[in-house]
């Protein structure tokens, strides 16, 4: 099965002409080989979308209504049209920061798939959790509630410890394995799912080859266009 490498720019970079330049960066090492095995997909800010074009682009967030009265808000159909794939969905950054919910999370997944898109669900335990014994009852209950009635076949899940991103402090390889077990007993054999958290080209094999994880939600590593591709050349 093709690997998923996906690219979440965050909220960076600073203005258009930085974002063109990595990914234009990105694109001139990414031959068509490298592009038909594995699937990349870089997800920028909202607001870049529509100026990049040639690798498969995602979104970082969505809005669940289709249009009307939410200010600020973002639809799957617009970004549908932006030529969007992909979503990102409840990100633990969105959870942390902007209070998203399972039951938001849920509700944003079924508007991707009802628009014919790909939604990537973030799950994951913070250090406290973990600590607590409370990684495994964590991860349930935001499967049970964020992905009720979702055909699991159709979406990404990326397990993203929180402790883990932008650390530096990546999970143990060993670890996310049994951590994709876990998930995978929780949920369906059908499921896609990703490893994310300061993931990077040196640890970036041990996930796709030992853990065997399906690929790679990459944040800082992936503002880099040499980095980003080396990772993209593990996974092929
Ligand atoms: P990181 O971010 O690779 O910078 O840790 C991953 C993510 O938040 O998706």
């Amino acid at each position: 099965m093709k690997k998923l490498i996906v690219a979440n720019w965050k909220m960076n970079p600073i203005n258009i002409q930085e974002a063109q330049d990595i990914f234009e960066g990105l694109r001139k090492r990414c031959d068509l080989a490298l592009r038909s095995n594995p699937e990349i997909v870089i997800c920028p800010p909202f607001i870049y979308l529509s100026q990049l074009s040639g690798i498969t682009l995602g979104a970082q967030n969505c809005y669940w209504e289709e249009k009307g009265a939410y200010t600020g808000e973002v639809s799957v159909a617009m970004l549908k049209e932006l030529g969007c794939q992909y979503v990102i969905v409840g990100h633990s950054e969105r959870r942390k920061y902007f209070m998203e919910t399972d039951e938001m999370v849920n509700k944003k997944t079924k508007a991707v798939l009802e628009a014919g898109l790909t939604p990537i669900v973030c799950i994951g335990e913070t250090q406290e959790e973990r600590e607590g014994d409370k990684t495994e009852a964590i991860l349930e209950e935001e499967i049970t509630k964020g992905l009720e009635g979702i055909d699991l076949s159709k979406i990404v899940i990326a397990y993203e410890p929180i402790w883990a991103i932008g650390t530096g402090n990546a999970c143990d390889v060993d670890e996310a394995q049994r951590m994709k077990e876990v998930i995978l007993k929780m949920t369906s054999k059908d499921v896609k799912i990703i490893y994310g958290g300061s993931a990077n080209a040196s640890n970036a094999e041990g996930y796709l080859k030992q853990a065997n994880f399906d690929g790679l939600l990459v944040g800082g590593a992936s503002l880099n266009p040499q980095e980003f591709t080396q990772i993209i050349s593990l996974a092929k």
